[in-house]
């Protein structure tokens, strides 16, 4: 197949709930990406926060091809090793006790906001308020999506599920206000992702912590974009001085192969056998890839990396910022974002022709979340190519919109 043919195809065959750029890939290595034409990309979206270890690497191919060739499925009827071995590893490496596994973020979610009504209701009394932030983005199953306060996702789909009230984020007093009798739970993204990648402040996410402590409610983080090293640390949790009582992960788990995960302590370990559930969730397949996965994070020290190599690309972006051609830099480790003086899409039509890939994560600004296993030159290339492009949509603003600050 050609690249016309397969978009022929999926406009003719798929829905159309994505607005997709005009490229098709054919494979990667790394941090590349070819196309069905043969050319090559710098995958700085990372199949969004996704590819933590870049594409076909040997670690998770070999994993993967093994697996494949001894079992890929048997259900939750009977234990699963793999399963078993990438729980230890997960308790092993967090402070938590348990996991429950799925298949994507948005069901561990969910699968954390049936934990949280159960809890809440395991002392007879009647709690199941959550309270999450403004701009938060969950998951958008009907559960998740009630938590996640963007009308844009909202809207279309009311009546939303009850339970979920919404405070501004980075706010110490929105907490406490907002609580009532029937909270149970505080649901944050340590740093929000989809709505811009706007970290929670140092002192935030301590303060939300005294206040579970003192009303006896559940501090869920929702890691789904942060975890698995993306920030710099295994959690991004870590570098908040906090232990939550709920994390959920997915995206970087698999590294591309899909898993998502529901990890507690023992004191919020609520669900019970029939309580939730299911087919495919922490199967054989999946699991040996996020053992591996797992396991290379650790091993090639690949936080630390992404640390050492998000204040490279930080420090890059803030040199386009300083020459007026951005606005600001946000983020951590290898989750960055770029604010940009007019519109991300003509910017990310030019870098995509030049041959980067990034998104947009607002109207008006870039994420950065390439694999983490990104090296110096890449970022250097990368850089580069986005200079050029941001510096000939300044010189045009009519057609890049970018206006230089100064
Ligand atoms: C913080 C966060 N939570 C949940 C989700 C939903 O994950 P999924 O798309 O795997 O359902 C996302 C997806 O972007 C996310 O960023």
């Amino acid at each position: 197949m050609t690249t016309d043919d397969v978009i022929a195809a999926t406009r003719q065959y798929l829905l159309p709930t994505y607005r997709r750029a005009p490229v098709a890939f054919s494979h990667g290595q790394g941090v590349w990406l070819y196309d069905l034409e043969g050319r090559r990309y710098l995958d700085f979206i990372g199949g969004i926060a996704v590819s933590a270890l870049g594409h076909a690497h040997p670690a998770l191919v070999a994993a993967i091809q093994t697996q494949a060739a001894k079992m890929l499925h048997v259900s939750n009827l009977f234990h699963i090793a793999e399963q078993a071995e990438l729980g230890q590893w997960l308790v092993d490496h967090s402070a938590f006790d348990r996991v429950f596994f799925c298949n994507s973020g948005a069901e561990a979610n969910e699968a954390a906001i049936k934990l949280a009504r159960k809890w809440g209701r395991r002392d007879g009394r009647d709690r199941f308020e959550i309270i999450v932030a403004d701009h938060s983005f969950h998951g958008r199953t009907m559960g998740t999506l009630a938590a996640t306060m963007q009308p844009k996702y909202q809207q279309p789909f009311v009546p939303l599920t009850p339970g979920f009230v919404s405070v501004p984020f980075n706010d110490l007093d929105a907490i406490p206000a907002a609580t009532t009798d029937r909270t149970v739970a505080v649901m944050l993204e340590p740093i929000q992702g989809e709505s811009g990648i706007r970290p929670a402040h140092p002192e935030y996410l301590k303060s939300v912590r005294e206040w579970c402590d003192a009303r006896d409610l559940l501090l869920i983080v929702d890691e789904v974009q942060t975890g698995m090293g993306r920030t710099g640390t295994l959690f991004a949790y870590e570098q908040y001085g906090v232990t939550p009582d709920v994390m959920t992960l997915a995206k970087g788990l698999g590294g591309g192969v899909p898993i998502g995960a529901l990890l507690v302590t023992e004191r919020a370990a609520a669900l019970g056998a029939g309580d939730h559930g299911s087919t495919f969730g922490g199967n054989p397949l999946a699991c040996a890839a996020a053992l591996a996965v797992a396991r290379t994070i650790v091993q090639e020290r690949l936080p630390e990396h992404a640390a050492a190599m998000g204040a490279h690309l930080a420090a890059g972006l803030q040199a386009l910022v300083d020459r007026g051609l951005a606005k600001e830099v946000r983020g951590r480790g290898l989750l960055l974002a770029l604010e940009l003086h007019g519109e991300a899409a003509p910017v990310i039509d030019a870098c995509r022709q030049e041959g980067l890939l990034v998104n947009a994560v607002q109207p008006n600004a870039l994420r950065f979340a390439p694999p983490l296993i990104v090296q110096p030159a890449e970022i250097e290339q990368a850089l580069a190519i986005l200079g050029r492009v941001l510096a000939a949509a300044a010189s045009k603003p009519a057609v890049g919109g970018a206006v230089p600050a100064r």
